[in-house]
C-alpha cells in the first residue's frame, strides 16, 4: 500500500469516527415484526427441528445465537488487540504502518466495547469459549509469526463482513443490531484493506510450504469461528425436548450453511495465493465441506 493510501486511511479513522455511543440507537426496543438474526443464519434453521419450534422458540434462538457471534467477534479481537499492541511496540512512531495500527487498535476496542454493550441490552448470557480455544487462541497469539496472525485475523474479518452484511442489508434485523453490524462493517472493510495489501507482499514471496502454512491457518481460523457458535446449552434454553439430537442436526445443517454463505470470498482470497494444493484441499474438503 502507498503512503498515500495509508495517510488517507488514517485521516478517515481519525476525522470521521464512527462512535458506538452516538451511532448507534441505544434506546431502540426491538420491533413487533423484527428479529435478532436474519432467519437463513439460525443453526437449525432448514433442519426438521426448525418446523416444530414456535415464534417465541425461533425467536430466542436467534437472539442467543446473534449473543454468541457478538461475543465470540469480541472475544478474537480482543486476542488480536493483544497481538497488535506487542508488535507495534518495536514500530517507531512516525512508522504510518505504527499509526495505522494505533487507529485500528482504537477501533477494535470500541468494537468489544460495543458488542459487550449489545450483549447486555439483548441480556445475553454468553456461552464461555472452551478451555481447549482458549489455549490455543492463547498458544497462537504469543508463538506465531506476524504474517501468519495477520493472516488468522484477516480470515476472521472477512467471515465476520460477510455475516454481518446478511444482517445489516435484513430489514427485518432489530434496528439496533443492524446498526452494529453497519459500523463494524465500515471500519472492518478499511482494516481488511490494509491487511490483504500487508499479506499481498508475504504470499509474493512464499513457496509451497509456507503456501500450505498459510492455508491452515486461515483454516483453522474459520473452524475455531464457527465451532463458537453452535452449543447444546442454547437448545436446551429454547426449550427444545431433545438438545442433543438438535445439537447434532444443527451441526450438520450449519456446517452446510456455513459453507453457502460465509466461506466464498475466503476461497477466492486463499485461491489467490495458490493456498489450495495437495496437502491443503482435503482439509478444506473434510473441515469446512469447500468445494476446492
Ligand atoms: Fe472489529
Ligand atoms: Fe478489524
Amino acid at each position: 500500500m502507498d503512503a498515500d493510501e495509508l495517510i488517507r486511511l488514517i485521516s478517515i479513522s481519525r476525522d470521521r469516527p464512527l462512535l458506538p455511543e452516538s451511532y448507534i440507537p441505544w434506546q431502540n426496543p426491538i420491533g413487533a415484526d423484527e428479529y435478532f438474526l436474519p432467519e437463513h443464519l439460525n443453526s437449525l434453521e432448514g433442519t426438521e427441528i426448525y418446523k416444530t419450534l414456535d415464534l417465541r422458540q425461533k425467536l430466542e434462538l436467534g437472539r442467543h445465537e446473534v449473543v454468541q457471534v457478538m461475543y465470540s467477534y469480541a472475544w478474537g479481537e480482543g486476542l488480536f488487540c493483544l497481538f497488535m499492541n506487542k508488535y507495534i511496540m518495536g514500530l517507531s512512531p512516525d512508522n504510518l504502518e505504527y499509526q495505522f495500527l494505533l487507529r485500528e487498535l482504537i477501533e477494535e476496542f470500541r468494537h468489544q466495547e460495543m458488542f459487550s454493550r449489545s450483549i447486555l441490552k439483548l441480556e445475553g448470557k454468553p456461552i464461555k469459549i472452551s478451555p481447549g480455544h482458549r489455549i490455543i487462541g492463547n498458544i497462537t497469539t504469543k508463538l506465531l509469526p506476524v504474517d501468519c496472525l495477520f493472516m488468522g485475523s484477516l480470515s476472521i474479518e472477512m467471515v465476520s463482513d460477510r455475516y454481518g452484511n446478511f444482517a445489516r442489508k435484513d430489514p427485518k434485523t432489530y434496528s439496533l443490531l443492524r446498526k452494529v453490524f453497519e459500523l463494524h462493517q465500515i471500519e472492518e472493510g478499511r482494516h481488511i484493506l490494509f491487511t490483504k495489501d500487508m499479506l499481498a507482499k508475504f504470499t509474493a514471496k512464499a513457496g509451497f510450504i509456507r503456501r500450505t502454512v498459510y492455508s491452515f491457518v486461515v483454516l483453522f481460523n474459520i473452524y475455531f469461528l464457527r465451532t463458537l457458535y453452535v452449543k447444546k446449552e442454547i437448545y436446551q434454553r429454547v426449550g427444545i425436548s431433545n438438545p442433543a439430537l438438535a445439537y447434532q442436526q444443527a451441526k450438520r445443517n450449519y456446517k452446510e450453511k456455513f459453507t453457502q454463505s460465509c466461506l466464498m470470498d475466503i476461497i477466492s482470497f486463499v485461491d489467490s495465493w495458490n493456498g489450495f494444493n495437495t496437502a491443503t484441499r482435503w482439509a478444506w474438503r473434510w473441515l469446512m465441506g469447500a468445494n476446492v
